[in-house]
């Protein structure tokens, strides 16, 4: 669980703005529900995590809990929350409990969650447009569907509840994808502590140790700078596991002459970070490793030059996949022309996965990569604006093939830092670690 919010003006800001957005579609009512526990075994629980659209308009970290948004001529903003209990809370721990949450979240009222089924009917009732998160499927529809139907017998035909459903996601999801001042300061924090461990794991690399041990010095790093959580499952792949785009930390052992690959990034108060560097265990690049490394470095600069305010969301894409396809075709990992290799995807062989992904409160964040209405499909791709955050991760993973020269047989690299659009382009808020080759060696004879 993360820290509880110091500051709750921005909480209060967005919600402001949900509560003009509904006025302005003619008034409603909007409920969200945060995440569940989730059982990791028996009577095990995974940590707790919040949901990131909850936390986005409250602050508020605990589980069993409820927001309720009523727009109209008094806007109110009703928190349901676990009541105080001294005796659980010697085993389970602190909670707020609804009396202190009004003043500490900024909330016009609140209760016990158990006041939730009472009261939900009745605060349905007269309002023209339910907004609910239609991602959350199961129980919490269950719950709105029967409190729904209770308000029409409240209602006797008088009075009714709702009668047009929407979907809070959008809205949020928009509204997400441009930060605020003090979402990009905890993403700062976040990339900065994920640029030392990455540092870390880099001193400590050597031939014989394992996969585990480097992600050890991630974690150590992570929680030793107040990270709350690693964003993901941090991914650290000897050798030809880097080739295995979402492979876990194992027990492979760390081998002379192999490369490493590290993505791993740490979340500091909800928000993510999201770094990825590929190194020589022995601390020196072999010829055909820096020569796919150097390409993959300039397939990411390419990238990143394309990365700015104004530019379409896919620019940056098709400028990786531009040089690193050309270094393809230089290295006789393909052959034909670059329009030809590109036009038929078999540049994809290598490199099969896009450039990058909106980053903030979940690792791969909300928010629509193309503009305008939700159909048709292939709308235009959406245009960058500042206070946007991303990823720019260019790859190139080489698995061992007859046809396939045998100095790059199971290589796989990826460079992946984290990019805060900017008024005048953008700025990788990731690069307390190094990227260029002789700085990674550098920083491994250290
Ligand atoms: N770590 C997940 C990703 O790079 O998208
Ligand atoms: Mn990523
Ligand atoms: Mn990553």
């Amino acid at each position: 669980m993360s820290l509880p919010a110091t500051d709750i003006a921005p909480f209060a800001d967005r919600r402001r703005r949900v509560f003009d957005h509904l006025r302005a579609a003619g008034g409603g009512i909007a409920v969200l529900a945060t995440a569940p526990h989730a059982v990791r075994n028996r009577d095990t629980e995974y940590p707790y995590r919040h949901d990131s659209d909850f936390y986005y308009l409250t602050g508020f970290t605990e589980p069993d809990a409820w927001l309720v948004l009523v727009a109209g001529a008094v806007d109110r903003a009703i928190l349901f929350c676990r009541a105080r209990h001294p005796e659980q809370e010697i085993w389970e721990g602190y909670r707020c409990g609804p009396e202190a949450a009004i003043e500490r979240y900024g909330m016009d009222d609140a209760h016990a969650i158990e006041e939730l089924d009472e009261l939900m009917p009745a605060l349905l009732l007269d309002q023209p447009a339910l907004y609910r998160s239609f991602a959350a499927a199961g129980p919490v529809e269950r719950k709105l569907r029967r409190w729904q139907a209770e308000a029409e017998q409240q209602g006797r035909g008088r009075r009714q509840p709702p009668a047009r459903v929407h979907d809070l996601r959008p809205l949020l999801a928009s509204m997400r994808l441009v930060k605020d001042a003090s979402e990009i300061a905890a993403m700062r924090q976040a990339a900065r502590i994920s640029a030392g461990a990455h540092a870390r794991a880099m001193r400590a690399a050597r031939a014989g140790l394992h996969e585990y041990e480097l992600e050890a010095e991630l974690l150590y790093e992570f929680r030793r700078h107040g990270a709350q959580a690693p964003a993901y499952p941090s991914i650290v792949a000897a050798g030809a596991n880097a080739c295995v785009l979402h492979y876990a930390a194992g027990d492979t052992m760390l081998r002379d002459g192999e490369l490493v690959l590290i993505d791993a990034g740490c979340e500091v108060d909800s928000y993510a970070s999201d770094i990825t560097r590929t190194f020589p265990v022995n601390g020196h690049f072999s010829g055909p490793q820096r020569a796919l490394y150097d390409l993959t470095a300039a397939a990411q600069a390419a990238a990143v030059a394309a990365t700015a305010p104004g530019r379409s969301w896919n620019d940056a894409h098709e400028a990786a996949v531009r040089v690193l396809a050309q270094g393809m075709l230089d290295e006789g990992l393909l052959q034909g022309s670059l329009d030809g290799v590109i036009e038929s995807g078999a540049y994809t062989r290598y490199y099969m996965h896009r450039t990058g992904h909106w980053l903030g409160l979940d690792v791969h964040d909300a928010g629509d990569y193309r503009s305008g209405p939700a159909a048709p499909a292939d709308r235009p791709w959406r245009n960058l604006e500042p206070g946007m955050v991303l990823t720019i991760e260019p790859g190139i993973y080489v698995r061992a093939a007859d046809d396939v020269p045998r100095q790059f047989h199971d290589i796989g690299i990826r460079i992946e830092d984290d990019a805060l659009i900017t008024h005048e382009g953008c700025e990788l808020i990731t690069r307390g670690v190094p990227v260029d080759a002789r700085e990674i060696e550098a920083l491994m004879r250290e």
